[in-house]
């Protein structure tokens, strides 16, 4: 039975409201300053269940990971995208995409997000392979072989941005990049550090230029641009015939809503997690050279077996099913999603309803509550996974292959890694995301010497962003990499 001692105008049979004496705001603060430890002390309080009046918005979480299938293949009562199609266009600056307005367009667009996966994964992955290299080659090969430093989250965050942009988006017209990376870099940059404000629906003239800079990055996309790009994926192909057909493309006076923005909020979701999750996997490994060992060793043992003897100063080529065979490296990179991740999944009653939680227990929900899963704290669970706090590299390796077993209570959980959401809001983009981060980390093992410069440093994770995704580290550190000579 649920706590009865709140100060609570809520109904009997609905979960115990987590009190507040500031009542519109809420607990928005204390959940900002860090959800994780906010929500494990109500957990503490209430129980598996409780609501929590977040800025303005009732939202009840459910905490224990045995529930979780339940309301993941919940249908009808509770709705995947309404939330989403509330707050998203308007941090991008696209139109909302109405039924009314664009008949049939909505399906349209999550139909292309097959595009990124089954076979469509083949030519992404060989295309990103192609680019890292590029980008390796040119920025990172010099000839002297001496140790060299660098920022370790401008290492990764300027090989991803610029080879996903290559992969997703295409060529130039002449030579193999675009000109204006570094500067589109800049600027997108500095959308993403105001994105969780936009998103919890701060009105854009109240940041600053954040509008004006939305307007450059939205240009980029204008179709005498990209009408010129070759080697553009058949994701984005796809998605611009679609927005070509709307009309109002030539229309650049109207890029406060326009829905070229659409192709902008593809390069967010396509690099604004990719990035920090890329730092982490690669620092983790840097961090423990017993686990980066063995990862590369196997990286090696897959070349070879595949005929190729690895020379530092040949082109390397891993194939999508080379990938899938390092199972070392894609435990690795699952051990630093488990501790950097932090995305909530929503959904929205669409009804007053009895949510049922398992055979036992059910518990009320009114119209427009919002029902939150919030994995972190799965993720973190010592009962879950010993010693959560800790990397280990191997923690999903079993017999040689990937291992699924997860226990909670004695009871096998279905859902134990939800770095990329889950049901029908999961991650399109997550088989891609995978493999550029194996792209990125076999190139950087296979090619270099690598080392920390202070190896006592650890970065802890920044808050701002929890609920959003893959938490960014709070201090960067100094990267010291070599050429490797065999
Ligand atoms: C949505 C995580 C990389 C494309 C999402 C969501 C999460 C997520 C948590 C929201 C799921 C929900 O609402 O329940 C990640 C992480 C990534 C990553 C952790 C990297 C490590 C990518 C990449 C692409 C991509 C590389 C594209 C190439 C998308 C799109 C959506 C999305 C288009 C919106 C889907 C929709 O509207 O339903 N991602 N993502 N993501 N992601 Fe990713």
């Amino acid at each position: 039975t649920f706590s009865t001692s709140l100060l609570s105008y809520r109904r009997p049979g609905e979960p115990p409201l987590v009190s507040s004496w500031v009542p519109f705001i809420g607990k928005a603060l204390e959940f900002r300053k860090d959800a994780h430890k906010f929500l494990e002390e109500q957990r503490r309080k209430y129980g598996d269940v409780f609501t929590v009046l977040i800025a303005g918005k009732y939202m009840t979480f459910i905490m224990d990971p045995l529930l979780y299938p339940n309301i993941i293949k919940h249908g009808r009562q509770l709705d995947f995208h309404k939330f989403t199609q509330e707050v998203v266009p308007s941090t991008f600056g696209y139109p909302p995409v109405l039924d009314e307005v664009y008949p049939g367009l909505w399906d349209q667009i999550r139909r292309s997000f097959q595009l990124l996966q089954g076979d469509n994964l083949s030519p992404l992955t060989e295309s990103m392979m192609g680019n890292l290299m590029l980008v390796f080659r040119q920025d990172h090969f010099d000839q002297d072989g001496g140790w060299k430093t660098n920022s370790m989250y401008e290492f990764c965050s300027s090989a991803m941005f610029e080879a996903t942009f290559l992969t997703i988006y295409g060529k130039p017209e002449t030579g193999s990049r675009h000109v204006e990376m570094e500067k589109l870099r800049e600027d997108f940059v500095k959308f993403d550090n105001v994105f969780p404000l936009l998103i919890a629906q701060i009105p854009i003239w109240l940041l600053g230029q954040t509008k004006a800079i939305r307007e450059k990055l939205i240009s980029y996309f204008l179709p005498q641009q990209m009408s010129r790009w070759s080697n553009m994926s058949q994701f984005i192909r796809r998605r611009s015939e679609l927005f070509n057909q709307q009309g109002q493309l030539k229309d650049v006076h109207k890029l406060s809503s326009h829905p070229l923005a659409h192709h902008f909020a593809i390069l967010w979701a396509s690099v604004s997690n990719t990035i920090p999750a890329t730092f982490w996997a690669a620092y983790y490994l840097v961090k423990h050279p017993e686990a980066l060992q063995v990862v590369r060793q196997q990286i090696l043992d897959v070349l070879r077996d595949g005929g190729v003897e690895f020379s530092p100063n040949r082109y390397t080529m891993l194939s999508r099913d080379q990938l899938d065979k390092l199972v070392f490296l894609e435990s690795s990179i699952n051990e630093s999603l488990r501790l950097s991740s932090s995305s909530m999944n929503i959904r929205v009653a669409q009804e007053d309803f009895a949510l049922r939680l398992d055979a036992k227990r059910s518990v009320d929900v009114r119209k427009g509550d919002i029902i939150a899963l919030y994995p972190q704290s799965m993720h973190l669970d010592p009962e879950i996974y010993e010693d959560p706090q800790t990397f280990h590299f191997s923690r999903f390796v079993q017999d040689s292959r990937g291992k699924t077993d997860f226990y909670k209570n004695g009871q096998k959980l279905k859902y134990y890694l939800m770095p990329f959401g889950s049901g029908s809001t999961i991650c399109p983009g997550r088989f891609f995301a995978m493999n550029e981060i194996k792209q990125f980390v076999c190139l950087l093992l296979l090619y270099f010497d690598l080392q920390l410069e202070d190896e006592h440093k650890h970065p802890s994770l920044v808050s701002n962003r929890a609920g959003l995704g893959i938490l960014q580290p709070s201090t960067d550190v100094v990267l010291r990499y070599r050429r490797r000579a065999q």
